[in-house]
């Protein structure tokens, strides 16, 4: 059976507290800690975009686990709603990126924040079709609301790598349920036309889509046999949604759990990534399962987590992984967190100016300052530049 062999993550390099947001909007800095549950923004600067994320993920996941030959990676998906071309998908360049081999199906999926549960769904039934061999899946997203948006605190941006193969040797990370509860609805709560920069989303609507999606997809999914799942975790366009989602639940199923209590122990080691991150789109519900993954580590080890993905527009899945063996590789997180330069308001505006200005036709001048293993240069002739090309894990 397939399951999840490897992981590896990225974030921004710069990162926003949002106090000082809270301050530069004049907004109360509780409404954002305690009101919407975040702390901090990661923040893209010129150099990072959606490929680079992806590529850098990719990377970490091949040096985390040098046991995984890349050369037998036969199927490559990105998931993602911040993809950077109509035609050309982000999957391409991570694939030329990483000097991948050229027998390797190569495309992206798209349902905006569900595009890299629905990777993985396929990656899982391609890999056990594929005994042998290995799917790559990597969810990138860069979350961007207007300037002075409500939505502009949940902005965020990072990925997360996932390496599926057949396994029997217990190494996994985790194990998907063959089991799934779905729910699709066509729904107008947060969605990006082509010819704008940012999302239009109808926040208060679009929670109230996420909760009716929640419940049915518990309700296709049916009564769970046995146990409750030991964790949860819930797409997390910001934590305070979570803890709404939580709540519903435990409703919904009729358990009379001390919802505070239940909330402390299944949910809470799944948040503080992130809390430190914001939305990543399709990555948060990845970010949150690798946040309890490195919270507590080999004690997950034959433990069960209820997974909740949520796309606007709309579609969701609710299904159960269990922990194996791999649980207790390090994912680094919290050093890569808190080695990220802190910036003020005035720097996260210029910043994102500036990644606009990158992508107009002509901007490849060939000095953008590179910021890490991968650097997107900017465009020349319509063509996306980027450096660190064909690199191989050491
Ligand atoms: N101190 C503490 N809490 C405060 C506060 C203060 N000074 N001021 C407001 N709050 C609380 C509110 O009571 C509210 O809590 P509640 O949801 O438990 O009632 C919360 O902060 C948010 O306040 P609200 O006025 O509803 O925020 P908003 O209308 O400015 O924006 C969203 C909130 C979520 C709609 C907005 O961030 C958004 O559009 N996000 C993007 C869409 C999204 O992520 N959707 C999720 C489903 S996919």
């Amino acid at each position: 059976m397939a399951a999840v062999l490897a992981m590896g993550i990225s974030v921004p390099r710069h990162v926003l507290p949002l106090h000082e947001l809270a301050r530069a909007r004049n907004v109360d800095p509780a409404k954002y800690r305690l009101g919407l549950g975040c702390k901090e923004m990661a923040v893209v600067a010129p150099g990072e975009d959606t490929v680079t994320l992806a590529a850098e993920a990719t990377l970490s996941l091949l040096q985390n686990a040098p046991e995984y030959e890349p050369s037998k990676i036969g199927l490559l998906v990105v998931g993602t709603e911040s993809g950077v071309d109509r035609a050309k998908p982000v999957a391409i360049w991570v694939h030329n990126l990483l000097g991948l081999s050229a027998s390797c199906e190569v495309f992206d999926v798209k349902h905006a924040c569900f595009g890299g549960t629905a990777a993985l769904r396929m990656a899982s039934l391609w890999a056990d079709a594929n005994p042998g061999r290995l799917a790559l899946v990597v969810a990138s997203d860069i979350a961007r609301y207007p300037l002075n948006s409500p939505g502009e605190p949940t902005q965020g941006a990072g990925a997360v790598a996932l390496l599926l193969g057949s396994c029997g040797r217990g190494e996994e990370v985790f194990t998907l349920s063959k089991r799934v509860g779905m729910y699709a609805a066509q729904v107008d709560d947060f969605w990006q036309p082509a010819y704008l920069k940012e999302a239009v989303v109808r926040g208060h609507y679009s929670i109230s889509c996420y909760i009716e999606s929640l419940k049915r997809s518990l309700e296709d999914y049916g009564e769970e046999p046995g146990n409750d799942p030991d964790f949860l975790v819930f797409h997390c366009p910001f934590p305070k949604m979570v803890k709404k989602a939580h709540a519903a639940m435990l409703e919904f199923l009729g358990k009379s759990y001390d919802v505070s209590e239940d909330f402390r122990r299944r949910v809470e080691p799944t948040l503080w990534v992130n809390e430190r991150v914001g939305n990543a789109y399709t990555a948060s519900v990845f970010l949150s399962l690798c946040g309890l993954i490195e919270a507590l580590g080999g004690s997950l080890i034959g433990r069960t987590v209820g997974v909740f993905s949520y796309g606007s527009g709309s579609c969701a899945e609710y299904a159960v992984y269990t922990f194996g063996n791999g649980v207790k590789t390090s994912l680094d997180i919290k050093r890569r967190l808190d080695s990220r330069e802190v910036i003020n308001a005035t720097q996260y505006e210029r910043m994102r100016a500036e990644c606009e200005a990158l992508e107009q036709n002509g901007s490849y001048k060939g000095n953008v300052t590179n910021l890490g293993r991968f650097t997107f240069m900017g465009i020349q002739e319509h063509r996306r530049v980027y450096c660190g090309n064909n690199l191989r894990p050491e």
